[in-house]
């Protein structure tokens, strides 16, 4: 019998894709969020918060391997640094956590955050692994959507990004997790690199819409290191199968009624 391996935020969009493999792969799967979420076969739940670190040492107990996930748009240096300390004083014998492509490299107080995290579980003195993932898909249609929204959509020159499923991100992340500590793996991106304005101008198409477009030049560092593709895999990163055009058609067709939704995302 397996003990379980602790899921942080696996009731986001990551999360709800790595349960169900960490069940097929045969092990027992222990959720930590603040809201919780309806027990499954195999499946448990624990609420903690990892930003003020109630109720994570009795949520780690009896755990050896974590899969660190929960993340929100700040404090996610502080929440990786709670369950370090927690997980030091519990016998966890693998960390593995998912962070950003490009963390180490924009300096945005958001990424900076997600490379302090990253430097949390890496110093941490346990065995651990990480994996930097681009955008997915939902966090993109997110975005896309928002914009639409506006009369003018502005239109920051010069951003790419890399799209990615997150069905794709969760298979590699439980490759990783149930192998042995791998430390910093291989980024892992979609299969093409667009550009913010063609990934509008194919939205638009698709939902058939007309926007007016405002170019902006995102300003400072952070703008330059956007511009010079800092945000992107790097070199010798594993690529992703579906694409952009392929998950967008899907939710096309399951959107009832007119634009499509997507699940909140917090990349
Ligand atoms: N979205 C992207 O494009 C993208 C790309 C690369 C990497 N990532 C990283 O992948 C991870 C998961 O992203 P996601 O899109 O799946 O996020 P998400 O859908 O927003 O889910 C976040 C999860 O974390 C939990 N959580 C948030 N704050 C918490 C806290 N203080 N204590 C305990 N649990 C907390 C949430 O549950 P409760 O709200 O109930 O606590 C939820 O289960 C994040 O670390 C993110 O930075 C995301």
């Amino acid at each position: 019998m397996h003990t379980p391996i602790l899921v942080t935020g696996g009731t986001g969009t990551l999360g709800r894709h790595v349960v169900p493999l960490l069940r097929a792969a045969g092990h027992p799967v222990r959720v930590l969020s603040r809201r919780g979420g309806p027990p499954g076969d195999g499946v448990t739940h624990v609420t903690a918060d990892l930003l003020t670190g109630v109720g994570l040492e009795p949520a780690l107990r009896g755990v050896t391997t974590v899969l660190h996930l929960a993340g929100g748009a700040k404090g996610d240096d502080r929440v990786a640094a709670n369950l370090v300390h927690a997980a030091r004083r519990t016998g966890v014998t693998h960390l593995a956590h998912v962070s950003v492509t490009g963390a180490d490299r924009v300096p945005l107080a958001w990424l900076r955050s997600k490379r302090d995290a990253e430097r949390a579980v890496a110093d941490s003195g346990l065995p651990w692994t990480v994996l930097r993932a681009a955008q997915f898909h939902d966090l993109v249609l997110t975005m896309l959507t928002a914009m639409a929204k506006l009369p003018v959509a502005p239109v920051p020159g010069g951003l790419r990004l890399q799209p990615v499923d997150a069905a794709e991100v969760a298979a590699r992340l439980v490759e990783l997790t149930l192998g042995a500590p791998a430390g910093l793996a291989p980024d892992l991106a979609g299969p093409e690199t667009l550009g913010l304005d063609e990934l509008l101008t194919g939205y638009l198409a698709a939902t058939g819409r007309r926007r007016l477009r405002l170019p902006v030049r995102l300003p400072g560092k952070a703008g330059r290191a956007y511009r010079d593709g800092a945000n992107l895999a790097r070199p010798g990163a594993t690529r992703g199968v579906r694409t952009w055009d392929a998950f967008l058609a899907e939710r096309l067709r399951r959107a009832v009624g007119g634009a499509p939704t997507s699940p909140p995302s917090r990349g």
